[in-house]
C-alpha cells in the first residue's frame, strides 16, 4: 500500500529532477511490501545499495542544476544531501552487522520525513529559481541517465 502518491504540486519545475523523486516514491512502496517476505533480508540489502546509487545520481543532478542557475542556499543544500548519504551509509553499516529486518521499517520512517521535509520544503524552494530557466533542464538531462529505470527493472531488479 502506497502512504504517497505523486501529484504536480510536488513538482520542482524540472522534469528529471521529479523523475528522480518518483523513483523515491517507488522505493519506500518497495519498503512498504519488505515485512511480507521470506527473503528480506537481501531486499533490504538492495535497498540501501540502490540508495546509496540514487544519492550520488540524484544528489549531483540536483545541484548541478542549482550552479548553473545561482541558486543562493546550495550550500546548504549540499549538506543536506551529505546527511542523507551518512545516514544510509551508517544504516547499511548497522544492516550488515545485525540484518535486523525491522531496519526496513526506520529506513522507510526516515525517507518518508526526507519526502515531507527535503523534497517539499528544501527542493520546493529552489522551484522558482530554475523553473523555465534556460539550459536548466538540458544540464538536468546531461547529468545522468533517469533514475526511475532502476526501479522498474530495466538496469537493476528489487525483486
Ligand atoms: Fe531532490
Ligand atoms: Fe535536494
Amino acid at each position: 500500500m502506497s502512504c504517497f502518491q505523486w501529484s504536480e504540486e510536488m513538482s520542482v519545475g524540472i522534469a528529471a529532477i521529479d523523475s528522480d523523486h518518483k523513483c523515491l516514491i517507488r522505493i519506500i512502496d518497495l519498503l512498504h511490501d519488505i515485512r511480507d517476505q521470506d527473503d528480506s533480508q537481501r531486499m533490504i540489502d538492495t535497498v540501501l545499495d540502490t540508495l546509496l546509487v540514487y544519492g550520488r545520481h540524484h544528489f549531483a543532478r540536483e545541484e548541478r542544476v542549482l550552479a548553473a542557475c545561482k541558486f543562493p542556499g546550495r550550500a546548504f543544500h549540499h549538506s543536506e544531501h551529505q546527511g542523507f548519504t551518512r545516514y544510509v551509509e551508517s544504516l547499511r553499516k548497522r544492516f550488515r552487522g545485525t540484518g535486523d529486518p525491522q531496519m526496513a521499517k526506520e529506513l522507510r520512517d526516515y525517507l518518508s520525513a526526507w519526502l515531507r521535509h527535503h523534497i517539499l520544503i528544501q527542493d520546493m524552494a529552489f522551484k522558482p529559481y530554475v523553473t523555465g530557466k534556460a539550459g536548466a533542464e538540458e544540464v538536468a538531462n546531461a547529468a545522468g541517465p533517469s533514475l526511475i529505470d532502476m526501479v522498474d527493472g530495466r538496469e537493476m531488479r528489487l525483486n
